[in-house]
């Protein structure tokens, strides 16, 4: 199976678990008092409904889908923007791989490995932008 396939699969499994985008963001906010920084004023349950779609457009990226969005996300997260580190994504992706291993109980190495070269592309691109 392609990379891309393999984490759309994992994906599907992990939004079928009700809980998967509060345990995303409890690892990721508990990672660094610069990420709980930036969202003391978020709402975060809207918070989890756009990060539902930026991971599924990270992903249809990889499959070969025009970067319009991602490069919409990297000129938000600019430092004109929210002002977001580029080492900031690196917390960013260890949070979501330990929230996949917790939420797809599927999940083996290959999948993991998967998750991180498939949004590695996507991530490179929107830091590319800061
Ligand atoms: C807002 C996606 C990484 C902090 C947003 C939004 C999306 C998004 C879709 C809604 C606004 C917009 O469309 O621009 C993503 C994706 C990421 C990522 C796909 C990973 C590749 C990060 C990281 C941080 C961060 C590493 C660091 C703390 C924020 C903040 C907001 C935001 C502060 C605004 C929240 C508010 O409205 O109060 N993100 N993000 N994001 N993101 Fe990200």
């Amino acid at each position: 199976m392609r990379p891309a396939d393999r984490v759309m699969q994992s994906y599907g499994r992990c939004c079928a678990s009700p809980t998967f985008f509060d345990t995303f963001y409890r690892l990721f906010t508990g990672s660094s008092p610069a990420v709980r920084e930036k969202f003391v004023n978020t709402d975060m349950s809207a918070q989890k409904h756009l990060l539902r779609a930026g991971i599924l457009n990270l992903v249809l990226y990889a499959r070969g889908m025009p970067d319009s969005k991602l490069r919409a996300i990297g000129q938000s997260h600019s430092r004109e923007g929210f002002d977001i580190r580029p080492e900031l994504y690196d917390l960013w992706l260890d949070s979501l791989l330990l929230a996949v291993r917790e939420h797809d109980g599927e999940a083996g190495a290959e999948d993991l490995a998967a998750w991180r070269e498939v949004l590695g592309k996507g991530i490179a691109l929107i830091k590319s932008f800061y």
